[in-house]
């Protein structure tokens, strides 16, 4: 059997689908790009089906991605499957992923559909799948919950209809590590012609067994793996691609298997997704935690001094903190600049690059050492976020002990120019009820969290809102060495958001996504 486990990475699609986490097209494809520099094996770049956007965002980044597999998401209708295939056919390795529920919950109450009609669809949709291309997957959704033997029925057609993977879900979040193996071995036992295809394993997090799920489906067979970049996804998430890639690399004596991923690019990767979803990784998440690596306790700090291993079982230079020592400054120039970002990933136009280093330059005036933290703020606020509808051209604040907190606000909304001055019970409410106002924003302001970017007391402040209107929820995020502006460019990146998601749900309509279940 392979040594390799393949890495699917789905945080473009089910990472996606973590509430309020939209991305737009142009933070997408900077995402792709990192993900193949990683060594992700493939990419799962959405669900075309599921509005014009998301095509669009498939269809570009499959234009982009040149080593990749990049997966497209399909129910079993031959409209889904041919609207993922329409959106990556030009990619270099392009792969159709269809799925249909076979949990006897699922068909009966969801689908509304027999055990011969969900084979027949299987059938069907991995048949049109395989007109277009060689590379079909095939899952099982809700898969852990289904009868073993049905399981293994379905697959076995699909293998005969020509799906070279098989992925069996953990959907909701339900097995159990030794469970999950077992079912993963009387796969491989009964499914006929096994041996034609790869067993795939995709586990969500809800009992907080996603990672040890996929490792014991491994440990029995499983040669892919479908993760996300901090495990984000629908509700509690999916097993994270970092804790499973640095279990195989940390106990590969024991799990003698391979990934093609480039562990000191976990931490980069993982602060990308942060800023570009909004999304905080907890303090003490595993692997790229803010606490991963901090060792509070004298006593282990001593151990750590005389031999860092006495704590330590992976090095923080394995994930790619500690990367980078070199730190820029306002002596820097143009060319260091541009070389800096390269090494970080950011290839960047001239065009890009003059609005970027302008933005260096000022953040120099603020702050002594400009870290790669503070630099993935200035590329991913100034270059990935562009043609939005809400910008902040000016802002002023008074307060203090003795005066009723007052904000003045220049607005751009969509180019054209708005101002106004409110009042609140502190800066940041003056400042968020004056932009309301402007904006005529109905939002509930649902969590608002502020913590610091890096070290010292000149770090960027760094703000996440959680916004909610009309049912729906979007974060949105703002950096800066003053957290009253930071609060507002968090506040409006959040209603950028959630115009585009209202963009998208107006999209939609007509397309009953929930029946999907995804
Ligand atoms: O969780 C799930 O079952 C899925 C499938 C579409 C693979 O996301
Ligand atoms: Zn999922």
């Amino acid at each position: 059997m392979e040594d390799r486990v393949i890495i699917f990475d789905t945080t473009l699609r089910d990472g996606e689908q973590s509430p309020g986490a939209s991305m737009n097209t142009n933070e997408k494809i900077r995402l792709a790009l990192q993900l193949e520099k990683l060594g992700v094996d493939v990419l799962e770049a959405g669900f075309p089906a599921a509005s014009d956007g998301d095509f669009e965002a498939v269809s570009q980044i499959a234009g982009k991605i040149k080593k990749m597999e990049v997966a497209a998401l399909a129910r079993t209708t031959h409209d889904d499957i041919d609207r993922a295939w329409q959106a990556i056919k030009h990619a270099t390795n392009p792969k159709i992923h269809t799925f249909i529920a076979t949990s006897e919950i699922h068909m009966l109450h969801k689908l509304r559909l027999t055990r011969e009609q969900v084979l027949e669809k299987t059938v069907e949709a991995v048949r049109r799948a395989c007109s277009y291309t060689d590379r079909v997957e095939f899952s099982a959704e809700d898969g852990s919950r289904s009868d073993r033997d049905f399981l293994c029925k379905v697959f076995g057609a699909a293998i005969e209809a020509g799906a070279t993977t098989l992925n069996l879900p953990d959907t909701v979040g339900y097995a159990i590590p030794t469970e999950f193996g077992d079912l993963v071995r009387y796969v491989r036992e009964h499914t006929p012609n096994i041996h034609k295809a790869r067993i795939s394993v995709h586990c969500h997090n809800d009992l907080g067994l996603a990672t040890a799920n996929t490792l014991s489906a491994i440990m029995a067979g499983a040669r892919q793996a479908e993760v996300t970049i901090n495990g984000i996804g629908e509700r509690a998430g999916n097993a994270s691609l970092e804790e499973l890639v640095m279990c195989l690399h940390t106990r590969s004596n024991d799990l003698p298997m391979k990934t093609n991923i480039n562990t000191t690019l976990i931490h980069p990767t993982s602060r990308l997704v942060r800023m570009i979803t909004g999304m905080m990784v907890q303090p003490n998440k595993a692997i790229v935690g803010a606490n991963a690596f901090a060792h509070e306790a004298g006593i282990h700090q001593d151990g750590v001094l005389k031999n860092p291993m006495t704590y330590e079982i992976m090095k923080p230079e394995t994930v790619g903190l500690n990367r980078n020592l070199m730190v820029l400054g306002k002596h820097s120039g143009r060319h260091a600049l541009r070389t800096h970002l390269k090494d970080m990933g950011y290839d960047l136009s001239d065009e890009e690059l003059k609005l970027v280093f302008g933005k260096f330059k000022d953040l120099c005036d603020k702050k002594k050492y400009v870290l790669d933290e503070d630099l993935e703020v200035l590329v991913t606020e100034g270059v990935l976020r562009t043609a939005e509808i809400f910008d902040i051209q000016y802002l002023h604040v008074t307060c203090g002990t003795t005066v009723l907190p007052m904000a003045s606000v220049k607005l751009s909304i969509n180019g054209r120019t708005v101002k106004g001055a409110g009042y609140g019970n502190g800066p940041i409410d003056a400042v968020y009820n004056t932009i309301a106002e402007l904006t005529n924003a109905q939002t509930e302001l649902l969590r608002f969290t502020v913590s610091a970017i890096s070290g010292g007391t000149d770090a960027q402040g760094e703000v996440t809102v959680r916004l909610q209107q009309d049912g729906i929820v979007a974060l949105g995020r703002g950096a800066d060495p003053d957290i009253i502006t930071a609060s507002a460019r968090a506040y409006i990146n959040g209603l950028n958001r959630l115009e585009y998601l209202k963009h998208n749900r107006n999209e939609n309509n007509g397309n009953d996504l929930e029946e999907s279940g995804i």
